[in-house]
């Protein structure tokens, strides 16, 4: 009987009754409630430690904030009650004016960020190095991909998408014929001390991987020197497993023959259908050739393509 009438003094002033249900609906600070109920702070105040010496309000500090939040005890005889009180409110006029006042509220929230936001634009991404860092991204990215993922990166060079796939928590497969390439790649992890790239001297036409070992094998920028680029695909489609992708990153069939000399390349580009034609050589699926036009530089530069496929599962 005590607890009811605490109940039924508590909900007596009908403000209050409209400070609960905005708490029910939103965590608000006081200056917000005040701006929802067009109140003075005292009198916001003076119902707030009611409310609160009544048990019924959870705060949270933010700083220098206080925000405050309504939650209906599980027992006793406020759920039912409350539920009363909400449906009459439900059908007084105040609650719409309340409801809408507090959208505006909480529109305004969303506009102090977007005007912040508006006035630094391009500046963020010096602000952002204050505190925020590629590690933690790299990290937190490593979360959307499944966990132990294991890859093949093959004629790695200098290690540079072994290190990024690493980064990103893949344990990688770096493979090259250069052991010169090796060291320079080794030295590289070294130094940006990364672990979890396990470097293979070996030929892209003879893997040093066995069947289906890895989830993914990969190929940058290689392809166009390989005496035969469908062996290595049929290579690289032997090391995944059922299911898994085989991933090529090369040029576009151009005509740039100072490549031949000046970078030593075997072949001026690939162009779709004898790419797609190889992986399905080799019992890959699901083909997909996208290109990517050069970026314009001081010298003209082929355009580049992305391929994939899947081994069959
Ligand atoms: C242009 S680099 C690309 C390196 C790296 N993938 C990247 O994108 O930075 C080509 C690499 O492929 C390696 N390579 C060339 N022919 C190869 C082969 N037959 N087997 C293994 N690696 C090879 C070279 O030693 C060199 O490191």
């Amino acid at each position: 009987m005590e607890a009811l009438q605490k109940v039924f003094k508590t909900l007596s002033d009908p403000t209050r009754v409209r400070v609960l249900a905005l708490l029910e609906q939103e965590e608000l600070a006081v200056q917000e409630l005040m701006d929802v109920l067009g109140m003075a702070q005292s009198r916001v105040s003076r119902h707030l430690a009611i409310l609160r010496e009544a048990g019924l309000l959870r705060d949270r500090r933010d700083g220098t904030y206080v925000f405050y939040r309504f939650e209906v005890p599980e027992e006793g005889p406020w759920r039912e009650t409350w539920e009363l009180v909400k449906q009459s409110l439900e059908a007084d006029p105040t609650r719409a004016r309340d409801r809408a006042a507090l959208t505006q509220v909480m529109a305004a929230r969303a506009d102090r960020t977007r005007s912040f936001f508006d006035a630094v634009g391009p500046e963020w991404d010096a602000l952002r190095k204050v505190f925020n860092d590629d590690a933690l991204r790299s990290r937190a990215l490593t979360r959307l991909l499944p966990p132990g993922l294991e890859v093949a990166d093959v004629g790695t060079g200098t290690g540079i998408l072994a290190q990024e796939l690493a980064r990103l928590g893949a344990h990688v497969v770096a493979i090259d014929h250069s052991p010169r390439m090796l060291e320079a790649a080794r030295a590289k992890l070294e130094a940006a001390g990364i672990e979890g790239v396990d470097l293979r001297a070996g030929e892209a036409h003879a893997l040093p991987l066995d069947d289906q070992s890895v989830d993914a094998a990969f190929t940058h920028m290689v392809l166009h020197y390989l005496p035969s680029p469908a062996e290595a695909i049929r290579e690289m489609a032997r090391i995944v497993r059922p299911g898994g992708s085989v991933v090529v990153v090369d040029f576009v069939r151009h005509e740039h023959e100072w490549m031949r000399q000046e970078l030593g390349v075997s072949w001026l580009g690939f162009d779709a259908s004898e790419v797609e034609a190889w992986f399905e050589a080799a019992d890959l699926e699901g083909v997909v050739y996208e290109t990517q036009a050069a970026r314009s530089g001081s010298r003209d530069l082929p355009d580049t393509f992305i391929a994939s496929a899947r081994r069959r599962a």
